[in-house]
Parts: structure tokens; C-alpha cells; sequence
């Protein structure tokens, strides 16, 4: 991690409007000169005992006893170390961060990563520039119009147009002084047969992918044409791009699932968009695959609730227990539940046919992972026999036995006790 001046970090801390920043997590009232008080985002209560003190910017909770400053109430609210916590704020309230003496090595790396991001941040700005003002893109804005996607919002998500040129990316950087080396390292370009540097995307939509803090590192870029394969071209990985680590959206949903204190996992780049656009925004998508233990990771860190929003086939319910297994490995903490999705409808075409708040009460129906399994064995299993009901209440004891004691598993003990039409003591038994 970078160090940065001692200096910096107060200029962060004069610059962090600290009443906006905890309202963000919590309703504050004025209660005197120097003090606000709100519900506290650190624990469950009914009267207000956290309040914050905006001239010094320190907040404190009678009830739990937390308190701190700016760069801990972010470290705490958003599970992020202390440097983390301090390039969110300068981000967030624009100031410009000056780092101490780095050994050699370190800075040129940090030199070298710099232009990189500088190459995909221009590549970006290009991209959409040309999505918009282009003729080529002409079709490219018909589609995303016909999709019902805003152009402000598609704007907030940067998405743009690569141009069907070979190498108009190439040309372009290397006239602003990038070498083909970066433009190999930012997966911007690759070789032709002749050795010669060519883009590595053309006449694509692209959906630029950025890292927490909203850099760009790489794109997905969608096919147009009939025929154009694959259907999305992503960056591959490199210095700055790791697909394995990406969770696309993360950046614009942070606030609101910190907000909600649930974070919502769709499939697509569309679905987080659409639902974005009809307001709904602590939304993010996977990159196609199954889910690894490092996104579970970064979703632990935007909310304590995961909603698994994923097609409802064969297919996604197998994403759905992969996903489990994904979050048990790399975000222990985070609570997972299934939306209980239409089969065979994504989200982007729910939200645009069904509207904003029939997605929020879908939302709000989500199953507890547990439930949903249970529910899910028992949808399938042979209640018929007396074989098919001993299998099903052995999958149901392997779900339900490592639950604590719990109202869940008092439902779900009296779930499969009736639908097997076993005595609950059979059931409690059978299932403990
Ligand atoms: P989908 O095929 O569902 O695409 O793949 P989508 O984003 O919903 O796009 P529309 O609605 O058809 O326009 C879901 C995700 O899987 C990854 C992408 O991240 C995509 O958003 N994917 C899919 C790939 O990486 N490569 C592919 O060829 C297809
Ligand atoms: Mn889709």
C-alpha cells in the first residue's frame, strides 16, 4: 500500500464534509452546535445513541461503545484499510494525494501502472466520444435505444463504441506518446499475423470495467453484428485487468448497498445498468462465470447481505450453489439469499416490462439461502415413495442440521415435516 504525506491526510480529513459523509449511512439530526445524532450504523438500535462532532469529525456511539475518526468511520463502514479509506475520501471530496519517499523500484512501478490507467482512461473517453458523436455508432445507439437504455445513464456507466477500423486505438496513443509495450500490457491491442500492433477491439459496444475507486483497467465489449463472436470479448488478463477479481458496477453501487446493507448480484453488464437506471443502484454483475472466493470477497466489503439475482434455469441455479460455496470460502460473514426470479427472464427485461417497484418487491421476497435450497430438493425430489422421502430428508438434513437453533430452522424443520407428512418429532429428529 502507498504511503502519503502526513500532510495529505489532513488536507483529507479539512476537505470530508463529515455531516454528508455519515448521512450517507445514517439519518443525522442537529442537536446543538457541535453535535449530531443518529441511529448507529454500527449496531441495532431503536433511540439514537451515535453522534458526531462535525468540527473535529469524530463520531462516537454510547451504545457500543465504537468511535473514531473520518478515515476509521470509512475503514469500519466499508471494510477497507487505512489507505484505502483515505483514496475514497480524496477521491470522493477531490483532493490530491502526495506520497512520502518510495524506494526506486516501488515508484516505477507505480509510474508504469499510472500510464497504463491513463491509456484505458483515454481509450475510454474515445470510445464513448464515439458512441455518441460517430456515424458508425449509428446502429450501436439504436440498439442500446431499443433495449430502453437512457443515454444518461448510459453515460454514468461510460459505455461507448470501439470503431471497426484495425488500429485506430493503436495509432491514436502511440501519436499521445504510448508505447506498443503499454499498449500490450493494458490489453488495448494485440499482434497480427505479421507481427504488426493491431486494436483488440473493433466495432463492439464497450462497457469500460473499473476497480473499486472507478478506474478504468479493462472492457467487455459486446458483439453488434449477427454472427460476431463471441457475444462479449473481454479485456484478458494482465498487469491491470484480473477478471477473477472484477465485480463490475462496484464503484457506482457502493453508497447505496452500504445504504441498503444489501448488495444485489445480477449476470449482466445490461442488468446492472437497467436496473441502475430504474433507480434501484446497489446492483452488480459477475463476469459471466462462476463466481470466485475474491468477488465473494469484494461483495463482503460493499454490504452485509448478498442477494444472489441470477436466471432461475438449470444453469443458474447451479451458478447459485457455486456462488455458495464461493461466499462460504471468501466472505464467511455475508448473508446470501435467492431472488426468486421468473424462470427465463433477466432482470434488465424485468425491471423495463414489470417497472421499478414490482423489482423491489421481488427483491424484498428473496429467500434465505437455507429455505431456498430446501425448497429447491423438494420442488424435485419423489415425495411418492418411501425411498424418495428418505433421500430428500437426508438433502434436508444437510442443509438444515449446520443452522443454529433458529426460527429459520424451526420453518424449515415444519416445511419438511409437512410436505413429507412426517410427525414433527420424526422431522425434528430426523433433521437435528
Ligand atoms: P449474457 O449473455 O446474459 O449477457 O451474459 P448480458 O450482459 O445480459 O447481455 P445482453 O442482455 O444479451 O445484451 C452475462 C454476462 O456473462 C459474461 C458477460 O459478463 C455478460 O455480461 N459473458 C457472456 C462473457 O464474458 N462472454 C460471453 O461470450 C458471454
Ligand atoms: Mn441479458
Amino acid at each position: 500500500m502507498a504511503r502519503y504525506t502526513d500532510d495529505s491526510r489532513e488536507r483529507v480529513r479539512d476537505a470530508v464534509d463529515f455531516v454528508e459523509l455519515v448521512n450517507a449511512r445514517t439519518e443525522l439530526r442537529k442537536a446543538g452546535i457541535r453535535r449530531y445524532v443518529g441511529l448507529c450504523p454500527f449496531h441495532e438500535e431503536r433511540s439514537p445513541s451515535f453522534g458526531i462532532d462535525p468540527v473535529e469529525k469524530l463520531y462516537h456511539c454510547f451504545g457500543c461503545g465504537v468511535g473514531g475518526d473520518v478515515f476509521k468511520f470509512v475503514m469500519e463502514t466499508e471494510s477497507v484499510g487505512f489507505g484505502e479509506a483515505l483514496e475514497l475520501l480524496a477521491d470522493r471530496f477531490n483532493v490530491p494525494l502526495e506520497r512520502t519517499e518510495e524506494d526506486p523500484r516501488a515508484a516505477e512501478r507505480r509510474a508504469r501502472r499510472d500510464r497504463l490507467l491513463a491509456l484505458l482512461e483515454r481509450t475510454a473517453a474515445y470510445y464513448v466520444r464515439l458512441l455518441w458523436e460517430g456515424d458508425e455508432a449509428a446502429p450501436a445507439r439504436a440498439y442500446l435505444e431499443q433495449r430502453g437504455l437512457d443515454e444518461a445513464t448510459l453515460r454514468e456507466f461510460r459505455v461507448g463504441f470501439s470503431p471497426s477500423g484495425r488500429d485506430r486505438v493503436v495509432v491514436g496513443s502511440r501519436r499521445s506518446g504510448f508505447s506498443d509495450a503499454e499498449l500490450l500490457a493494458a490489453g488495448l491491442a494485440q499482434r497480427d499475423r505479421g507481427g504488426g500492433l493491431v486494436d483488440r477491439f473493433f466495432g463492439r459496444l464497450m462497457f469500460p470495467l473499473a476497480d473499486a475507486r472507478g478506474r478504468v483497467v479493462g472492457f467487455g465489449a459486446r458483439a453488434l453484428r449477427e454472427g460476431q463472436q463471441p457475444k462479449y470479448l473481454n479485456s484478458s488478463d494482465g498487469e491491470v485487468f484480473h477478471k477473477g477479481r472484477m465485480v463490475f458496477g462496484t464503484h457506482l453501487a457502493r453508497v447505496d448497498a452500504a445504504k441498503a446493507g444489501s448488495v444485489v448480484l445480477v449476470e449482466g453488464y445490461t442488468d446492472v445498468i437497467a436496473m441502475h437506471q430504474a433507480g434501484i443502484r446497489n446492483v452488480v454483475a459477475s463476469m459471466g462465470t462462476a463466481l470466485t472466493e475474491d468477488q465473494a470477497g469484494e461483495l463482503g466489503k460493499l454490504a452485509g447481505t448478498l442477494l444472489l439475482c441470477l436466471d432461475a434455469d438449470t444453469a443458474g441455479q447451479e451458478a447459485m450453489l457455486r456462488a455458495a460455496a464461493a461466499v462460504r470460502a471468501g466472505a464467511r460473514t455475508l448473508e446470501l439469499r435467492v431472488v426468486p426470479l421468473p424462470a427465463g427472464s433477466d432482470p434488465a427485461d424485468l425491471v423495463r416490462s414489470e417497472g421499478a417497484d414490482a423489482m423491489r418487491e421481488l427483491l424484498g421476497r428473496a429467500l434465505p439461502f437455507a429455505r431456498w435450497q430446501v425448497e429447491r430438493a423438494l420442488a424435485h425430489g419423489d415425495t411418492g415413495s418411501a425411498e424418495g422421502r428418505d433421500r430428500l430428508l437426508a438433502e434436508a438434513r444437510a442443509v438444515i442440521a449446520p443452522l443454529p437453533a433458529s426460527v429459520l430452522r424451526e420453518e424449515l424443520v415444519r416445511l419438511v415435516a409437512g410436505r413429507l407428512a412426517l410427525s414433527e418429532g420424526l422431522a425434528a429428529a430426523a433433521l437435528g
